[in-house]
């Protein structure tokens, strides 16, 4: 089986691992920062890094800290994971769906523009498939009307946007180290902001309110056990074990990027000129390519898919646009770029371990799959 995505883990995962083990202290502790303050160096920012145990809890997180409460607008593209909605909802917010371009499936910031009301309170654009929103654009947005943007960068960890990489600008960033991310942590995920306020407060929710200096310190003697819990929170830091994952994994993360841009360019010149087919603007070498996303033409996309699933290859269909579920599809708006897209979308197998035959594989039998 060609699996669609997959984490590439090895020997220095392990030993990192090991020495967490054997710190023998497992949840909010030193190899935490120490990874908070490596994510900050790739980046390439003095920003704050806040770690925490999910991408999806970094968003609610971020939104939590703002201030989301009951009622407040927060826009997104539906053309999103299901996690980017979920995190509004469970701040009692109320998810705005918005268009996304037809070619590059990033938010349309014209649509944005025409949605907001005086309850917009948050716009959260979400980097698909590891390629940039038009940040110019949305942070435009934020200067004129002061609506806060929170970068849902789940899949763009070391991608660039204007020559510098996603986190290092903007307002809040928001990352994700699943398993099948292209750094991971095991899970995990981790927001970047350059707002003291939101640093401060966003590190007690994280720990459930709780107000405590020198809680990642390695010598356990300057650990301070004395604290106070000034404001609500949640259990959402990171481990100690899954920021082990990371520390080694960050290490790997250019090298892990360079071959998924080599995969990038070898599936578009494969699929060069295949009859119903159509591949995704070029542009991999600036950012880091989480999925390679193909449009199948003519009604056959499901087809295809089986075609491929019989033969061994899986592949996936991300996403289903999240006005199409049960919990928002009564909100009436109808978005015909979105379902046109997820009618079409395909995504061809993609992670570190791919072999070039792989890619060869699985573009042969999309070729036959088209001409018989
Ligand atoms: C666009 C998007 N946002 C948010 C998330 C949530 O991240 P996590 O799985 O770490 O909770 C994901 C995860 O796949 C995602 O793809």
């Amino acid at each position: 089986m060609i699996k669609s995505s997959r984490g590439c883990c090895g020997e220095e995962e392990l030993q990192q691992v090991k020495e967490a083990f054997e710190y023998g202290y497992f949840g909010l502790a030193y190899k935490t920062a120490e990874l908070e303050d490596e994510i900050a160096g790739y980046v390439g920012t003095d920003r704050y890094v806040i770690a925490t145990n999910t991408g999806t809890t970094a968003l609610h997180l971020a939104l939590d800290t703002i201030g989301i409460k009951d009622g407040d607008e927060v826009f997104m593209p539906s053309f999103t994971f299901i996690a980017t909605a979920q995190a509004v909802v469970m701040c009692g917010g109320k998810p705005v769906f918005c268009e996304v371009d037809p070619v590059t499936f990033l938010m349309d910031v014209n649509d944005v523009r025409k949605r907001i009301t005086d309850r917009t309170k948050a716009i959260i654009p979400v980097h698909y498939a590891g390629r940039p929103c038009d940040m110019d654009e949305l942070l435009k947005i934020r200067e004129e009307t002061g609506i806060r943007i929170i970068e849902d960068a789940a899949h763009a960890f070391g991608s660039e946007y204007k020559g510098k990489k996603i986190g290092s600008f903007g307002d809040i960033t928001c990352f994700s180290f699943d398993s099948i991310k292209v750094m991971t942590c095991g899970e995990g995920g981790a927001i970047l902001t350059d707002d003291a306020a939101f640093d401060d407060l966003s590190r007690k929710k994280r720990l459930l309110g709780i107000d405590r200096k020198a809680m990642h310190v390695k010598d356990w003697k300057k650990r301070s056990w004395v604290y106070d819990v000034p404001t609500a929170g949640y259990r959402y830091h990171m481990s100690n074990i899954n920021a082990a994952i990371g520390l080694a994994q960050i290490k790997k993360v250019d090298m892990f990027i360079r071959r998924r841009r080599e995969l990038c360019h070898l599936y578009d010149e494969k699929l060069k000129g295949v009859n119903g087919i159509e591949c995704m603007p070029e542009g991999y070498d600036s950012i880091t390519p989480f999925m390679y996303v193909i449009r199948v033409k003519d009604g056959r996309r499901d087809q295809l898919k089986d075609y491929l699933m019989e033969h061994d290859i899986e592949s996936g269909i991300s996403y289903i646009p999240c006005h199409q579920f049960t919990l928002f599809r009564n909100n009436g708006d109808t978005y015909p770029v979105t379902d046109q897209i997820y009618r079409e979308i395909l995504c061809l197998p993609m992670h570190f371990e791919l072999s070039d035959d792989d890619v060869v594989e699985v573009t042969d039998r999309i070729r036959e799959f088209v001409n018989q």
